[in-house]
């Protein structure tokens, strides 16, 4: 499976944060916010991950992120020139795709909860169909939103709509067979001129091959595309981390955890950064102390 990265936008609702800087970019505590999304993939299983960004912020990925190898991974980049919509990813990404299947998860989205790696690993495993997750959240009406009858099947998945049949939220991780491509092909943008994840899904919930699984009230679903939400994550993280003294979506720890780096090049890693609390972290991984 591969896994798409889609942080483009325009960050308009974090002006003046984000004239110069892509939202996720910008720190969620101590760490970029695409650290964040890249670490579910991660927790997948996932290696070989396509970014998309502006052209104007592709380059500053580039730079954060590198070409992988340093986190045991594998890193493309493509451009998106204008925020089209979140499924035109698939149309971007397509020759990255290939035959395979692929994981996509928006940029700006934080996740947070006991055996959420399990369930990332199962959904990696999803053979034919889709899945998408459902969160209960307080304001469905700014989300993508999923109805279900009493035996929990989809039932329909409305964009933003402004009366909600239910208040399950669907999060920016979606997985998808390779049937993905051609749906986004052949897909015509919304009202408002963007290709549409939710149509994407409607086109499975149609084949009957959209399966929704219920992230419920124990997990943490974070975006931090305001700039009260942006606090919160970072508010979130910093009072975890410190209790617990472990990080949330850490990439250097997740990719030796599963073995995609030796304890050395995590040592390596965590003495580049040493003189703070992120090295230090990293090099008490590595010695086995966390
Ligand atoms: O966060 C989950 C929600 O994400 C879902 O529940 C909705 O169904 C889905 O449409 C989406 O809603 P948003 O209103 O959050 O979408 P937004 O336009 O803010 O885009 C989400 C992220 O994707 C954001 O970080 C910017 C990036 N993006 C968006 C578009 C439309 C792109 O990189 N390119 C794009 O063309």
């Amino acid at each position: 499976m591969k896994g798409i990265l889609l942080a483009g936008g325009h960050g308009t609702r974090l002006y003046p944060l984000t004239f110069s800087l892509s939202k996720q970019i910008l720190p969620v505590f101590d760490k970029p916010m695409i650290y964040y999304p890249l670490s579910m993939l991660m927790l997948a299983g996932i290696r070989d991950v396509l970014v998309i960004s502006t052209p104007a912020a592709l380059p500053l990925f580039q730079q954060l992120l590198k070409d992988g190898s340093q986190w045991g991974m594998n890193f493309s980049y493509v451009e998106q020139p204008e925020p089209k919509g979140i499924a035109e990813c698939f149309v971007l990404g397509k020759d990255f795709i290939g035959d395979d299947s692929v994981c996509l998860l928006l940029g700006d989205n934080i996740f947070y909860g006991h055996g959420l790696p399990e369930k990332l690993m199962a959904a990696a495993q999803t053979g034919t169909g889709a899945l998408v997750f459902a969160h209960p959240v307080s304001d469905p009406e700014r989300y993508g939103v999923v109805e279900f009858d009493e035996t929990g099947k989809a039932l329909g998945i409305q964009e933003k709509p402004t009366n909600p049949r239910s208040h399950y939220a669907v999060p920016g991780v979606y997985f998808y067979d390779n049937q993905v491509v051609e749906i986004a092909a052949n897909m015509k943008p919304s009202a408002r001129g963007e290709l549409e994840i939710t149509d994407v899904n409607l086109a499975y919930l149609a084949k009957g091959e959209l399966r929704v699984d219920i992230l419920g009230r124990g997990f943490a679903w974070l975006d931090a595309g305001t700039h009260e939400s942006l606090l919160q994550a970072a508010n979130f993280v910093q009072a975890l981390q410190e209790r617990q003294g472990m990080m949330i979506s850490c990439p250097e720890e997740i990719a030796f955890r599963r073995g995609f780096i030796s304890r050395d090049e995590l040592r390596a890693l965590g003495q580049q950064m040493a003189g703070n609390h992120y090295g230090t972290y990293l090099l008490r991984v590595a010695d086995g102390k966390v």
